[in-house]
């Protein structure tokens, strides 16, 4: 099928940025992103491009200059389903918080819902491109519910994962280690295998049937988050024998069959993926009672919540055992850096924590507003808004977080942090002046010599 419209539905963090770069290279296709939250489709349309409601550098210049060209930004999902002959479904794919699997299972109610919407609407042969990451086997209900709709329209379900990362999302699509297409019909695989062929090298497009795509995609989310949960536990041992993990990490990843890359330890791994895949993976072997392999990957998920756990307890025992009424600094909230993403942030578990324990937080992140930690700490329920609102209050300017702190926590590894005037800090802290560095990111003689009293993972 030669594809001249695309539709994606979800403009979030993958649907963004991947059709953004789909029709940079694509001018001669038109691409519109449709979406049912207005405000964020607003912000999309935005004239002035700082005001996009995702922040990954290198956007902004490309929706400037494709935008109202080949791309467009639209509430009116029937309409752009309809005028398209591909569309992909991007949409959140999140934990289930009721029911059964609740806490495990993919909750897949808004692909149902789009399922349903493109069922109902179409009136041309489609091809459907699964873009969020699904258990395995999902493309056959999607596929079930599409054929069900009396019309004579025919539907060709692919399926296609991203692999980008936030904070590097544009350098990612322009330049993917590879692409994924699972299918069943050659055709359709093709049509698809064209478009990123703009600029992806034919060798670099992988073609597998559906079910390897999607499990692919839960596989190598898992193996990263892995990694990192497996350096995270030898941290912990290095902390005990005075080995240091990052000497650890750099020479156990000149090892080629281990590779440099994710060895990094830190206060534990967040963002909207990583925990959600692998629950899900555990969910879908305890349904198939594969006890062992659950169990295996369970374990990755068990030794990240201790991570953040054991950084928060360290910070109180440190501090003589009470943070009650003491103010602690936070530097950055984001999962990672380079992004305004704060799903499942190990600052959000942090500073509950420390909260529980009656401490005050000034937070400073480049991209994070306090309204959105307000709302990620509202979410968790643990105590009302009101407390979570006078306890816990961003700031404008980093000094200011940390001016009269007794401590500070580096949650987020925002290069910018490494440049603050570290001797002004020191001189407006109580003292002890503490730094917890959650991310290894300061020099820890240097730190020292200013008069902190600094301590990191591993180290
Ligand atoms: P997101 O939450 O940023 O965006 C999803 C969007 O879909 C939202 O704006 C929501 O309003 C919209 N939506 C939900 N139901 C809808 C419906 N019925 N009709 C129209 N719009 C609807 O989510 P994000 O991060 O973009 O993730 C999307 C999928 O991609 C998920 O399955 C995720 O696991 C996967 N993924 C995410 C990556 C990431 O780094 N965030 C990387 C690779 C895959």
């Amino acid at each position: 099928m030669k594809v001249t419209k695309i539709c994606c539905i979800g403009a979030g963090y993958v649907g963004g940025p991947t059709m953004a770069v789909i029709a940079k290279k694509n001018p001669n296709i038109k691409v519109t992103i449709v979406d049912i939250n207005k405000a964020r489709i607003d912000a999309w349309n935005d004239p002035d491009v700082s005001k996009l409601p995702i922040y990954e550098p290198g956007l902004a210049e490309i929706v400037k200059e494709t935008r109202g060209k080949n791309l467009f930004f639209s509430t009116e999902i029937d309409k752009a389903i309809n005028e398209s002959e591909m569309i992909f479904i991007s949409v959140n794919t999140p934990t289930k918080t009721y029911g059964k699997g609740k806490g495990m299972a993919a909750d897949l109610k808004y692909v149902e819902l789009c399922a349903r919407n493109i069922a109902e609407v179409a009136k041309t042969d489609k091809i459907v491109v699964e873009k969020s990451t699904l258990p395995v086997r999902t493309a056959q209900a999607i596929k079930s519910i599409l054929d069900n709709t009396g019309s004579n329209v025919n539907f060709e379900i692919l399926s296609n994962p991203e692999f980008l990362a936030e904070g590097t999302a544009i350098q990612d699509l322009l330049n993917p280690d590879r692409v994924l297409i699972g299918g069943e019909s050659k055709d359709a695989i093709e049509s698809l295998a064209n478009i990123y062929g703009s600029w992806v090298p034919q060798a670099q497009i992988l073609r597998t049937n559906v079910w390897s795509s999607e499990l692919s995609k839960l596989t190598a989310n898992a193996f990263l988050a892995q990694r990192i949960s497996s350096i995270n536990a030898i941290s912990e041992l290095c902390e005990k024998t005075e080995a240091n993990v990052d000497e650890v990490a750099k020479a156990i990843g000149m090892d080629s069959r281990i590779g440099p890359k994710f060895l990094k330890s830190s206060v534990g791994f967040g963002g909207s993926c990583f925990q959600k895949d692998i629950l899900n993976l555990v969910y879908i072997a305890r349904s198939y009672n594969l006890q062992a392999v659950a169990d295996y990957w369970e374990q990755v998920i068990i030794l990240n919540d201790h991570q953040k756990r054991r950084f928060a307890d360290h910070l109180i025992s440190t501090l003589y055992n009470t943070v009650s009424g003491k103010k602690i600094g936070f530097l950055g909230w984001a999962f990672k850096k380079d992004t305004n993403d704060t799903r499942e942030s190990a600052a959000i578990y942090v500073a509950d924590h420390l909260l529980n324990e009656q401490a005050n937080i000034a937070v400073y992140d480049p991209k994070v507003s306090n309204e959105k930690i307000q709302s990620d700490l509202n979410y968790l329920n643990t105590r009302s808004e009101e407390e979570n609102n006078k306890l816990v209050q961003a700031t404008d300017t980093p000094y200011e977080a940390l001016k009269d702190a007794h401590a500070v926590a580096i949650m987020t590894e925002w290069d910018e942090f490494k440049t603050y005037d570290w001797e002004k800090i020191y001189t407006e802290m109580k003292k002890p002046a503490f730094i917890f560095d959650g991310r290894n990111i300061l020099n820890k003689s240097e730190m020292e010599k200013i008069g902190f009293e600094y301590s990191s993972i591993g180290q």
